[in-house]
Order: C-alpha cells, then structure tokens, then sequence
C-alpha cells in the first residue's frame, strides 16, 4: 500500500516536474505585447468598431501599455502602436519591417476583380495597389491647380442650389452632397454627376461596410455595403465604357479615370481590365468624399459654436474676397493665405478625426519596445493614441485654434497625424484641404450660422457623425 502510495506520489512529482519544464520552455517563447485577445473569434471587434475609439485605445494604454499592445479584432491578432514613437516606427518601417494591409471586409468590398483576374504571378509586390494612384501626380499641386476653378465654382453653384433661400438646412447630409459631385468631377472627369450623387447612400453603405464583420447575410452592415458596392460597380462600368468610346473619338479629358483606361501597367503592359477599374475609382471616391464631408461637418458645428472664431476666420476669408476681382474664382494662391482658416481645420481634425488610422502586416518578426510582434502579426497605428495627450495638447478637450500659431511649444514629430505620416501619408491631404477651404471661403462670405440642436448626440464610432445631421440656421450676410 505504501509503496504504491509512493509510487503514485513520485509520478505525479515527475509530471509536475515535467510540466514544469514544458512550461519553462514555453515561457522562454517570444514575450508577446501585454493586453487581451478578448472573446473567442470575435476577439474585441465590438469594442473596436462601436466604442468611442478614444476610449477604446486609451484604457488599453492605461491597463497594459503606453507603447504596444495586443488585441485581436476584424478577425486578426494585432499589435496597437502607441504615442509619438509608435507611430514613428511604423511611418519609418514601411516595406522594411511592415507593409500595407487592409480589413477582410475592405479587401472584399474592393477588390471584387482579383476572384475573376488574380493579380499576374510576376507582380512585385512593392508595387501596392494605390502606386498608380500615387505616381502620375494626379494629386500633385499641378493638377489640383487645374481643378483649382472649376472646384470653386462648383461650390458657388452648390451654395445657390442647397444653401442660399434657405433658412435651416442639415449640414452632413449637404457636405456629402458637395464632396461627393466634386469627387465624381476631380476622379471621374464626370459633369453630369447627378449619375453619382444619387447613390450617395450606396457609398455611405460601403464606407461603413469598410471596418466590419465580413457576414454577408441581411441585416449585416456588410451585407448593406456588399449591395451597395454592386451598385456602385454598375455605374461605373457605364461611365467607364462611355470614357472608352470617347477616347476612341479622340476626346481628351486629364482625370484619372481616364489616364486609368488609356495607360497600360508599364512593368507587365497589361491593360487595367474594367473590373479592376471600377473598383479602384469606388475606392478613390469613397475615401475622398466621406472624410472630407466628415471634416467640413465639424467644422461647422465647431464654427458655429464660438462667434468669436467665426469672426476671424470671417475677416481672413473677406480680405481674400476683396483682393479678387469680381467673378474671378479662388486659385491656389488664395488659398495659401488661409492660415487661420487651416489652424481652425486643423484642431477640428484632432478633436474629431475622420480617419482613426490604418493597419499594416508585420513582414518578419519585430522586436519593439522588448516585446515581440511575430510575423503575419497586424499592426495598427491610431491618431487616438496622440491626439488627446495633455502632454502635447494642453487642456485636449478645449477647441483652441492658436494651440498651433507660432511662438506656443512647437508640437513634437509625430504627434499629430491625421494624415498619417511616412511614405504612405494619406495621398489625398492636399486635395482634403483644398476642398474644405474652398467650402468654407464661400460659407462664410455668404452665411453667419446657429446651431439649431447645440446638445446633439454625437455618435464616434469609427467615423463621427452627427445623429441629427447637424441642422444650423443660416443667418445670410445682407439681412
Ligand atoms: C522590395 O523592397 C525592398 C526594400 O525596399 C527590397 O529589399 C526588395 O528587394 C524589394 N522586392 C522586390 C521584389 O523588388
Ligand atoms: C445632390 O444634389 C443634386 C443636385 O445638385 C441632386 O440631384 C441629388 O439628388 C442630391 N443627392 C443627394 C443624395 O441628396
Ligand atoms: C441596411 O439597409 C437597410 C435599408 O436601406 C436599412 O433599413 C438597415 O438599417 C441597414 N442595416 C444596417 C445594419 O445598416
Ligand atoms: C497657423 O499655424 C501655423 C503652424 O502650423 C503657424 O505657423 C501660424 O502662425 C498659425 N497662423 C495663424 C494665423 O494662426
């Protein structure tokens, strides 16, 4: 008896010894970021998606780290980059230790053509899928330049349909309006955009549809976003095929949609089929009309907010008006001279970013901060985890435009980057700017406003919006 007693005794000794050992071997792995994968397969997408993301990356900072965390959310085990050197080490890493990656359901909604035509095998894979867009300097200032007057009257026009004669309007659902036709001008080359306009819920399905949950079944945002891509995709084969007929006749037109149908790939002369096409122009009209209504909404509200702002910018925007003469419309030098204008743009930007960031995927194992991110790993980088930071903005929650003038503590690199920042800075900035400049030349020359609702709910899910809107009264210049 006692000696089996002894017996069993040694055995479970020995197992714990062993386990022991495994354990140790285990533990002496890769140390992985602290912070939590959360629930099982979902891991913490809820949190991510509809949380305030302030929140949601603030108290991860706050309980695990203030450099690096780990989360797994949209179905991928993510290393979150925090603060200044955070985001300085991605900006500065691109395609040497990480490179660009997009959520499934971004990958699905936009690249419907790869299940048809996968990409040539010879493909380099440094060529990222928006190069194209980035080389032929369709967003340089030359070509923004050019789009320079017809942007601004585009505006006008905008203003005396949708704003002047009216007494109360609803700003977000105006701003889309106007980024929207603009956008259809800038990348499309398209005048009649009534054609695109009217599927401006179908685009606002797929923005939403780009951070999801990839579920394709009714009553899933995705599945929303998924019918709105179809739509969308339609429209734009007729607009591609009609730009081919054109350039047949011998038509010439500088917008990227045709640059995209006449040039073939110069490293594998392959033309773009139209598919492909279809889905990078739904991708470029996406990103360049909901941020940039995003921006001009809140500027709004915050303008309308504090009459004492408005004034200032009132008086910058009027002195641009006067030196013009009359009928002549902004160029690009006007707006170089909106700095006040721009600083206001700019706090509204940190206070209510219309992007929350962007992701990567760690090419090789990264060592960062004596913490591990294994290869495969997904990387994101937040403009939550600066922008807030009483370190670099006294008092965050204050609107306070002069926090950027010279002469007040310059703001260290990469603490502000709603834009991101490195070689993959968002290639739209200049385009962003110049449109939310031109709005505003024209909104404050015409209007003084008041928020109908100053208590609207706010909702800051991965885009902020306004639950109502945003409805002001429009107080016009001349009563
Ligand atoms: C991609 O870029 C990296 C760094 O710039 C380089 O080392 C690598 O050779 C490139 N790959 C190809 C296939 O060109
Ligand atoms: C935007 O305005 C145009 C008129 O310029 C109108 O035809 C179109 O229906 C509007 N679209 C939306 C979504 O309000
Ligand atoms: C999907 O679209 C329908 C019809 O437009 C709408 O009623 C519904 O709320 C949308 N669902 C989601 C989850 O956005
Ligand atoms: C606006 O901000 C810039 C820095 O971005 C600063 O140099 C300038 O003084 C500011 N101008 C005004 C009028 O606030």
């Amino acid at each position: 008896m006692e000696f089996l007693l002894l017996v069993s005794l040694s055995s479970v000794l020995a197992l714990s010894l062993i386990f022991l050992l495994f354990k140790h071997t285990l533990s002496s792995g890769p140390k992985l970021p602290p912070g939590s994968f959360g629930w099982p397969i979902l891991g913490e997408t809820v949190e991510f998606l509809f949380g305030n993301p302030d929140k949601f990356v603030g108290d991860r900072m706050r309980k695990y780290s203030s450099t690096v965390f780990k989360t797994k959310i949209l179905g991928e085990k993510v290393a979150v980059f925090c603060g200044p050197a955070g985001n300085k080490f991605i900006f500065s890493n691109e395609q040497k230790l990480v490179t660009e990656w997009r959520p499934h359901s971004m990958q699905k909604l936009m690249r419907s053509y790869e299940a048809n035509s996968p990409p040539p095998p010879s493909a380099n894979p440094n060529e990222s899928k928006t190069k194209v867009l980035r080389q032929p300097g369709f967003l340089k200032p030359e070509a923004l330049c050019r789009f320079m007057e017809q942007m601004d009257s585009t505006a006008q026009q905008h203003m005396k349909l949708h704003w002047e004669g009216q007494s109360k309007v609803l700003v977000f659902p105006l701003s889309k309006n106007f980024t929207l036709s603009l956008a259809s001008k800038f990348f499309l080359g398209l005048n009649e955009h009534e054609r695109i306009t009217r599927l401006a819920n179908e685009f606002d399905d797929v923005s939403l549809g780009l951070h999801s949950i990839p579920w394709k079944f009714p009553g899933t945002i995705f599945y929303n976003a998924s019918r709105g891509a179809v739509a969308i995709r339609k429209a734009l084969l007729s607009v591609i095929r009609e730009k081919k007929e054109a350039l047949a006749s011998g038509a010439r037109s500088q917008d990227i949609l045709t640059y995209m149908v006449a040039a073939a790939d110069p490293a594998t002369g392959r033309m773009m089929p139209e598919t492909e096409i279809a889905d990078k122009m739904m991708g470029l009209l996406t990103a360049g009309y909901s941020t940039v209504a995003i921006a001009i909404t809140f500027l709004m509200k915050f303008v309308g907010e504090r009459p004492d702002i408005y004034e200032k910018i009132l008086a910058e925007q009027l002195a641009i008006k006067k030196s013009k003469n009359p009928g002549e419309t902004l160029a690009w030098e006007d707006i170089q001279k909106m700095k006040y204008s721009w600083n206001v743009t700019s706090e509204v930007l940190r206070l209510t970013p219309p992007l929350q960031g962007t992701f990567r995927e760690a090419m090789t194992d990264i060592t960062y901060e004596g913490y591990t991110i294994p290869k495969g790993w997904k990387i994101y980088w937040t403009v939550s985890s600066t922008n807030n930071d009483p370190t670099y903005f006294p008092n965050p929650a204050t609107f306070d435009p002069t926090r950027y003038e010279e002469g007040n503590a310059a703001l260290p690199p990469y603490t502000y980057v709603p834009f991101g920042g490195g070689p993959r800075l968002c290639p739209g900035k200049e385009y962003a700017r110049l449109v939310v400049l031109t709005f505003l030349h024209n909104m404050v020359n015409r209007f003084k406003w008041e928020l109908v609702d100053p208590k609207e709910k706010i909702i800051v899910d991965m885009m902020p919006t306004p639950s109502k809107g945003l409805p002001v009264r429009l107080i016009p210049h001349s009563a």
